[in-house]
Formats: structure tokens, sequence, C-alpha cells
């Protein structure tokens, strides 16, 4: 993670969901982030402020009048040492103050000194939170600048079923980290393949294989955090869609042709990580094949080649990257399917590296031969690397169009 070291201040106020920030400031801190917690009096009746000392190793302070240092005026310093101001949950109550700047508890008076991106997810009862006095406000908190996090509909802690849930921290979570990155990919447009295609010989029988579709869905979550506009076209997978990601599910190799299709004129970078097959039963049996109905061989015919399609019709101005996941010949092979396919850049690897695991060890290849040896890593943090080198083609394709 490349934010390593930046200063999470989280503002707890009173709710049941409270709970739910125990395990929000661990994965901070599992992500070598700093956090401070502060609370309101209210938020102290839910849970202790010990367990926020021991989970973020840090002090937990709860009233203006408390200060770490006597020389420190604290609601002010607090605010100049924080990147981010979390406010989570956010009761009612909070946010009327936050949307007329009464500044009468630490947290309040923190977020009037505090200069940097906030990000408030609200949390309470459904009819409270659909009250025109709240949705007033939180529409005065957006016009000032804010990152609302909407609540989650769903059963209340009161009975009741409605919009108020605080999302899961994981969500929390990565809404805090697309604040925080940088947005080197801001209106850019991507698209990415990810994960295995099936080819239906019967209902209840394909082909395909073992890709997980991790690699595409860490591109596209690291693409969203750099501020670009994602489409995720997948496969089958169990991965969650990456927040703000599009997402668009498909089977086949002729679907996901069908879907990138779509898009490829409106595209700005195309990724192609999908694990496509490359060939399909000639006949789809609407009922599933009986044993006793015996089957020798099945017809295969070829699947479109979807990378291919789209660098024959890629303008000046797009860029395709693609994988090549091969046995031997690495480097070749993959130097033979960038020619072939037209592409900007390609990963290449060994299957033996990437398949279902959560590291992958690739090089980047590009249009000249540049090859670029990456250590074995998170798929996260090759993700990463892949975005930064896309990153400086979409610049020098603007410096050479201005
Ligand atoms: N690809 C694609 N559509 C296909 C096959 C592959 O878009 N029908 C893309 C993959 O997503 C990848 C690149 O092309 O970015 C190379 O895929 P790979 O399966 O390694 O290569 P193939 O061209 O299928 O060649 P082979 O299977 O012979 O290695």
């Amino acid at each position: 993670m490349r934010l390593k070291g930046r200063r999470i201040l989280i503002g707890v106020t009173g709710g049941i969901s409270v709970y739910k920030i125990c395990e929000l400031v661990r994965l901070l801190i599992k992500a070598n982030l700093e956090v401070k917690v502060i609370m309101t009096e209210s938020a102290t009746k839910f849970i202790a402020p010990e367990t926020f000392r021991v989970l973020s190793r840090n002090e937990v302070l709860l009233d203006v009048f408390e200060y770490s240092q006597p020389s420190r005026v604290e609601h002010i310093a607090l605010a100049e040492e924080a990147d981010l101001f979390i406010i989570a949950p956010a009761t009612a109550n909070t946010l009327a103050k936050m949307a007329h700047g009464i500044a009468d508890n630490l947290l309040t008076c923190c977020y009037l000194a505090f200069k940097g991106p906030v990000l408030v997810c609200p949390a309470m009862n459904s009819r409270m939170y659909s009250h025109p006095t709240t949705q007033r406000n939180l529409k005065v908190l957006k016009e000032n600048g804010v990152h609302i996090l909407e609540p989650e509909s769903g059963s209340l802690a009161c009975g009741a079923e409605g919009k108020g849930r605080l999302p899961e921290p994981e969500t929390i979570f990565e809404a805090a980290i697309q604040l925080l990155s940088i947005d080197d990919l801001k209106g850019v447009k991507v698209a990415i393949t990810a994960g295995p295609t099936r080819e239906h010989i019967d209902p209840v029988r394909f082909i395909s294989n073992p890709s997980s579709g991790k690699m595409g869905f860490a591109l596209a979550k690291a693409a969203k955090r750099r501020k670009a506009q994602v489409t995720l076209i997948t496969g089958p997978t169990w991965l969650e869609t990456p927040l703000g990601v599009k997402r668009v599910d498909v089977v086949s190799a002729q679907q996901m042709y069908q879907e990138v299709m779509k898009i490829a004129d409106e595209t700005d970078v195309f990724i192609m990580s999908a694990a496509v097959a490359d060939y399909t039963p000639k006949s789809f049996s609407e009922k599933k094949i009986k044993k006793e109905e015996g089957i020798s061989c099945i017809e295969l015919e070829r699947t479109p080649d979807i990378a291919e399609a789209v660098g024959k019709r890629k303008r000046r101005n797009q860029i395709l990257v693609g994988f090549a996941a091969e046995t031997h010949d690495v480097i070749e092979n993959a130097m033979n399917k960038l020619k072939k396919k037209n592409m900007d850049m390609i990963v290449a690897n060994t299957t033996t590296e990437a398949f279902q695991k959560d590291t992958n060890k690739v090089m980047l290849i590009d249009k000249e031969g540049n090859i670029r040896y990456l250590p074995e890593m998170p798929k996260e943090d090759v993700a990463d690397e892949i975005l930064d080198e896309i990153a400086l083609m979409l610049e020098k394709l603007h410096m050479q169009t201005t």
C-alpha cells in the first residue's frame, strides 16, 4: 500500500454501529496508516475509549479541554496533523451541528478547523435519515465539499427495516483510501476484462480454466482509487465488486466480446486480464446430456479474440494492455501476442505464478521491446505498477496531441 504513514483522524459519534469502527481502525492500522480516534460523549456510552486506544495505538481524546501536551491547542493541532477526517458513524445530531457550524465538542471543533477531505458516514433509524431536516443538512454538507458515504438498507438496530445502516468497515476503508489516493487517472475511461469464461456444453457442464479474476479486480480497484471511470467486464467469480466500479457479468467469451464492443468507442484504456476460453462447443444441448446417451467427442469452434478485435480498431489515443500467461518461452510468446493484437504493453508471467494466488510475479513488456521485471508482490501492488505505466503512456499521448 502506497499510502503508508498517512494520518487519519476518526470522529466517532454515539450510534449502535460504533462496533464497526473497531474493525475499520484495525484495517487502517493493518494498511500501515496512522489513526487517531476522537469520540463524542454519547459514543463512549456504546464503547469504551480504551478499545480505540488499544486498536489505534494512540491516545483517544474526548473533550476540547483535554490535551495530550500542555502547549497544544488540541482541536487545532489534531486538525492540522490529519490527512483525512472520517466521521463514522455520524448521528443526525452531529450532522446538524456540522451543517450549521456549531462547535460544542472536540469533534465538531476539529471539523471546523480541518482543511482536508472529510468523509462522513451517516447511520441512524431510517425515519430519522429520511427526515427533511437530515436530508437538508446532508445537502449543505455536500455543497461544502464533504464526501458522504450513503448508509445501506437493511434491518436496523431498532427492529425496523430501511435505509440507515452503517456500511461495512471494508466499504468505509475503501472510500477512505480512494480519497487519499492520487488522481492521475481522473476522468480516464478504463475497461477491464477479468476472470475466466465458461463455455457451456449443456446447462450443467462447461469448459473453463482456473482463473480467479483476482488480478482484474485488483486492477479495477486500483484504477478506481486513482479516480478513473472503471467498467469491469467479468466472467464468473465470487469476488466482490470494488467500490464505485461498474461491473458487467458475463459467462461466455462471446458475451464478453459483445460487452467490450459496446463500449469500445468510448473507452480510453483497455486492460485485458481475462483468461478467455479460446474454444467453445459447436453446439449447446438445452437439456442435460444423460450419460446413457453417451458422448464420444465434443466438437469445438474458435471464440472471438477480444483483445485482437480491440487492437484492430484501436484509435491512436486509445491504449490496449494485455496479459500473457505462458508455460514456456514467456518473453517470445508474449512479444508475439503484443504484436499480433496491436497492444501497447503486455504483462507476462508463467502460468504457475498467477492462477488463484494473491501475489503475482510479472514482467511488463512494451511495444519497443523494453522489459521491466517486477519481483513477486501482492496483485494490488502489481496493479499499481501496471497503472503507473499506463499513466505515463497517457501523459505521452497527451503531450503529442497538445
Ligand atoms: N484474449 C482475448 N480473447 C481471447 C483470447 C485471449 O481477449 N479469445 C486476451 C487475453 O485476455 C490476454 C491476451 O489476449 O490479454 C492473451 O491471451 P492468451 O490466452 O495468453 O493468448 P491467446 O491469444 O489465447 O494464445 P494461446 O492460448 O495460444 O497462448
